[in-house]
Formats: C-alpha cells, sequence, structure tokens
C-alpha cells in the first residue's frame, strides 16, 4: 500500500492544476475533461483525511470518472451544464460519471487545513445563523442529512432557486445542478458520503467523519462560493 501511494504521489506532480477556481468556471468546464492535480499536498488535511485516502480517491476513483465520461461522452465542447441540464436524458453513464468528476472537482477546492481559510467570514457566518438558526444547528443538520442517506452519495449545502440557503442530499453522484433531481440549486459547499471519501481511516463510523469533516472546510472558499451563487441562474 506504501508503494501504491508513492506511485500515486508522484504522477500527482504530473497533472495540470485547475487554474481558475470560480464556480463559474467549473461549471463551464468543456469536453474533453482532464483530471487536474488536488489543489494541496495529499497528506494536507491529515490527521483528519489521511494521506492514502486522497491519493486513491482522485488519481484512481476521480481519475476513473473523468476517463469512463470521455469515453461515453466521445463529443468536444460539450459543458458540465449542458450535461446537468439534460441530464434526466442523458445516458446512466454520462449522468454518472459527469457528476463524479464535477462533484469531486468541486470537493477537493472546498478542502483546506490552512488556518486562515478554516474560519467561517463574519458574512456568512451571519446568513448561516439567519437561516438555520445558528451556525452549530447548521451543522447539526448537514451532519444529520449525510447520517439519514442510505447508501452512497453527497450532502450539500446550495443556493436553491429562491436565493435562500438550504441543505439538501443527493444519491450516486448526483448533484443539485441536474435538471431532475428533488431540490435545484448551485452548490456551495459539499461532502462526500461514499464510503471510498472515508472508509480506510474511518471504518463504518460515517458520522465520525462528518464531525470532522468541519476541521477541513475551506470557508473562505465556500463564502466566495455564496457570493458567486448569488448570480448564476439554472435554466428552467
Ligand atoms: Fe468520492
Amino acid at each position: 500500500m506504501k508503494l501504491l501511494s508513492l506511485v500515486l504521489g508522484f504522477s500527482l506532480l504530473l497533472l495540470p492544476h485547475l487554474s481558475h477556481a470560480s464556480l463559474q468556471s467549473l461549471i463551464d468546464l468543456k469536453s474533453p475533461f482532464e483530471l487536474s492535480s488536488l489543489p494541496y499536498p495529499a497528506n494536507s488535511l491529515e490527521p483528519f483525511i489521511d494521506s492514502e485516502t486522497m491519493l486513491i480517491h482522485h488519481d484512481l476513483h476521480h481519475q476513473g470518472y473523468v476517463k469512463a465520461l470521455n469515453e461515453n461522452l466521445k463529443k468536444k465542447g460539450v459543458s458540465m451544464m449542458d450535461i446537468f441540464n439534460s441530464a434526466s436524458q442523458k445516458s446512466e453513464k454520462v449522468r454518472n460519471n459527469a457528476g463524479g468528476h464535477w462533484n469531486h472537482t468541486f470537493f477537493w477546492d472546498i478542502l483546506s487545513r490552512d488556518e486562515s481559510s478554516n474560519t467561517m467570514p463574519k458574512s456568512l457566518e451571519k446568513e448561516i445563523a439567519e437561516t438555520f438558526g445558528s451556525v452549530k444547528k447548521f451543522k447539526t443538520d448537514f451532519e444529520a442529512k449525510g447520517k439519514e442517506l442510505f447508501g452512497s452519495g453527497w450532502v450539500w449545502l446550495i443556493r436553491n432557486t429562491k436565493g435562500r440557503l438550504e441543505i439538501t442530499a443527493t444519491p450516486n453522484q448526483d448533484n443539485p445542478l441536474m435538471n431532475d433531481v428533488l431540490v435545484r440549486g448551485i452548490p456551495i459547499l459539499g461532502a462526500d458520503i461514499w464510503e471510498h471519501a472515508y472508509y480506510l481511516k474511518y471504518r463504518n463510523e460515517r458520522v465520525k467523519y462528518l464531525s470532522n469533516f468541519w476541521n477541513v472546510v475551506n470557508w473562505k472558499r465556500v463564502n466566495e462560493y455564496s457570493e458567486e451563487s448569488r448570480d448564476i441562474k439554472l435554466k428552467q
């Protein structure tokens, strides 16, 4: 396993970096899609998310979604939002792998162990407290949503189509940008609830993984996404 980590770690150095981190640029990503490198060293989220999990998650799982998406989509110049706007008409392979690629690209970007990023900016804190009662209540509700999700999926904090913050969950690799999900909106925070995201370290303790997740949230980035999400409109 150590050798695998070494090989995967080296391969990270060869990947392109995602140059734009705006939410709009993630939505506008176009085919053929490519895997960008993690925006930080794989061990930098320790001890809350271990290096080996990060390497396998990024280099094998995420890479797998990118490869399968390109193989099944075949066309060039198709944007992520083109796919999500007609997700209900896409094949399962395109839908699942497009979701897999977008969700993970987004996920890496909202994580950090940099202290200056781990503090929630006041404006976001205020809106979260006004919406959910308090930041503590928001975190409890978010964790509960992850706990009650049956099987694999994602828990999200979104700005819904009415412009309000809302917690929602999606199964598999679905996300709130897709045209046929129960609650649509712009993701500003997401937690991967697939076992591959936590099983090596947390085994079956999903709740523990989720409660530790708060230690690695890049609130600075989430706040940027929150502000940007006010101007992004979903096609009906
Ligand atoms: Fe994942």
